[in-house]
């Protein structure tokens, strides 16, 4: 199991002085959409100048029509990060382009399908899905999975269903995500790292644990050495 730091703070700077703090760590570094908008590719490569061995998540959840998607993959590629995610709703073509789109790529980043985010709960999920998490996060996996995609987003719910079902090889990332019980904010599906262990995830994505807490150095060194030990 690895884990991915979400780099959401209000600046560059305080996202920066985070990773400062953190740079002996063997961590991923998840980079989503606040940062990337406001901070861009030059973000990037601050993270690589700070310590060049951490692993570049970069989360923008693609989600258009397929020629896009595929004109986006290209784009990411060039910027040298070794993971993306791409929304599975977005449906069957769009992710065979990103695919076909790697194929001739030496080292391309994995792709993560995003399947329902963990801030739904049944209710809203159901508002745009019209059916329940579990089935449906199986119906996205199916699909992802069919076009080679290499794992799924989704929450410790419905990890370990989905590596009965496709397999040790067929990654999962699973955020929400609150260690040893913090406050949940904003997520409905939440999960301690021992779920998070059972559920067999290969990836944890935590954010407000530890950029909101008083220590996230030893925050982290905790989750690191918790991560270690058997479930
Ligand atoms: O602060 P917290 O630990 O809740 O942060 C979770 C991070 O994971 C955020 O950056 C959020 O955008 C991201 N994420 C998520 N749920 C998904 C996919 C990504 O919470 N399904």
């Amino acid at each position: 199991m690895k884990l991915c730091v979400a780099l959401d703070l209000a600046s560059r700077k305080e996202n920066l002085d985070l990773l400062e703090t953190l740079k002996d760590n063997e961590i991923w570094v998840k980079v989503g959409l606040r940062s990337f908008i406001r901070d861009g590719k030059e973000f990037l490569h601050s993270i690589k100048a700070i310590n060049p061995s951490f692993k570049i998540f970069l989360d923008l959840k693609l989600y258009d029509i397929p020629n896009t998607m595929g004109d986006s993959i290209d784009e990411i590629v060039k910027l040298g990060v070794d993971m993306v995610t791409l929304h599975a709703s977005s449906g069957r073509e769009g992710m065979c382009e990103v695919m076909e789109h790697l194929k001739a790529i030496e080292n391309p980043p994995l792709v993560m399908a995003v399947t329902a985010l963990t801030s739904f709960d049944e209710k809203s999920f159901f508002e745009v899905y019209h059916n329940d998490i579990s089935s449906q996060v199986l119906e996205f996996a199916k699909m992802a999975f069919s076009v080679g995609v290499n794992g799924i987003v989704c929450s410790c719910l419905e990890s370990l269903q989905i590596k009965k079902a496709f397999g040790q090889d067929f990654l999962t990332l699973t955020p929400a995500i609150r260690p040893f019980g913090e406050g949940s904010g904003d997520q409905k599906r939440v999960a301690n790292l021992q779920d998070a262990k059972e559920a067999m995830s290969d990836f944890i994505v935590v954010g407000r644990p530890i950029y909101k807490a008083e220590n996230p150095r030893a925050i982290v060194r905790k989750i690191l050495e918790s991560m270690e030990l058997p479930c």
